[in-house]
């Protein structure tokens, strides 16, 4: 059992957490608390349901407790950047927070530092789990909400070749498509389904979370036959419909558990200064959210 490595919880522990709403599903504490005990640090991470009217409450107690860092999910990540008293490159790029990091400066102020780990855990799961280059890849990304904001601007930052960005409402996805064509000219985007194959078709709608949803692939303008690899942010449940027709149709998929792993990994390495230990963090998520590991 990976918990009883953890060394016993005293005056010296050091304290990390999730805020968000709600978070009583959320496989964090699990996965970094495994971290935690594989490297034999007295550390522990515990999880707060915090309204949002409440966030900046929050952080400010968690900065008076002496917290090492935070982790921020839904809905708080847009929210926590102009709480901060400095914005890494990563929070700057994405415009959004994720993980925060308590640092004592030399006159002893505790200052909030907001890094952004969600961006660079796309692409990274992207290679990890199916291999993909994305340096001159066409790309079909289905969303155009927060997660599929950061998730065009990224792919877009990596140098793909097309990006056809798909959105119900249609004007989200004009908005980035003109962030794009400005910061990223070499870039072809359109906001319409290919005519030809692509490599990846990327689900960053919240489409699939629930049994009852729709698919956020529209069959009829596109078919996952003429796609290499399909990847759906979602990861509960583990096959969405999306991934399972994209299986069917031959594509090599994978599911948002990459992602997950590799933002905690990120934010791990940022509080402690040590290397992640991944496998056994993506094991604990694995038991957490599907009963047992699944590799
Ligand atoms: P997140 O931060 O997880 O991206 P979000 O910003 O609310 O959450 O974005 C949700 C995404 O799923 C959006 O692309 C949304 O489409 P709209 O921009 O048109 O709202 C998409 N989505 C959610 N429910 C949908 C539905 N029933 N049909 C089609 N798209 C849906």
């Amino acid at each position: 059992m990976l918990q009883s490595k953890l060394p016993a919880i005293n005056a010296a522990t050091r304290l990390c957490a999730v805020f968000g709403s709600p978070i009583r599903h959320s496989a964090s504490p699990a996965m970094h608390n495994a971290a935690f005990a594989e490297l034999g640090l007295n550390w522990r991470y515990l999880a707060f349901e915090v309204d949002p009217n409440n966030l900046c409450a929050a952080i400010e107690g968690a900065r008076a407790m002496n917290f090492a860092g935070i982790n921020l999910t839904v809905p708080h990540k847009l929210l926590a950047v102009d709480m901060m008293d400095e914005l890494d490159v990563s929070a700057q790029t994405w415009g959004a927070v994720n993980t925060i990091k308590f640092v004592t400066d030399y006159a002893g102020k505790v200052r909030a530092i907001g890094f952004n780990t969600d961006a660079d855990s796309l692409v990274s799961s992207l290679r990890a789990d199916l291999k993909l280059e994305l340096h001159g890849a066409k790309v079909l990304l289905l969303g155009a909400g927060g997660a599929g904001r950061t998730a065009a601007l990224k792919l877009a930052a990596e140098n793909v070749a097309e990006l056809f960005l798909v959105n119900r409402t249609q004007s989200k996805a004009d908005e980035i498509a003109i962030e794009i064509k400005k910061q990223f000219p070499g870039v072809r985007i359109a906001t319409t389904y290919p005519t030809a194959e692509v490599d990846l078709v990327l689900n960053a709608t919240s489409l699939g979370l629930k049994a009852e949803d729709v698919s956020p692939l529209d069959t009829q303008k596109f078919s996952l036959l003429q796609a290499r690899v399909a990847y759906d942010m979602i990861y509960r449940p583990a096959e969405t419909a999306f991934l399972h027709a994209a299986k069917i149709a031959s594509c090599k998929i994978a599911n948002g558990i990459g992602m997950l792993v590799g933002q905690g990994g990120k934010a791990f390495e940022i509080w402690t200064g040590q290397t992640a230990p991944l496998a056994v963090m993506r094991q604990a998520v694995e038991e957490t959210v599907y009963g047992s590991a699944k590799s």
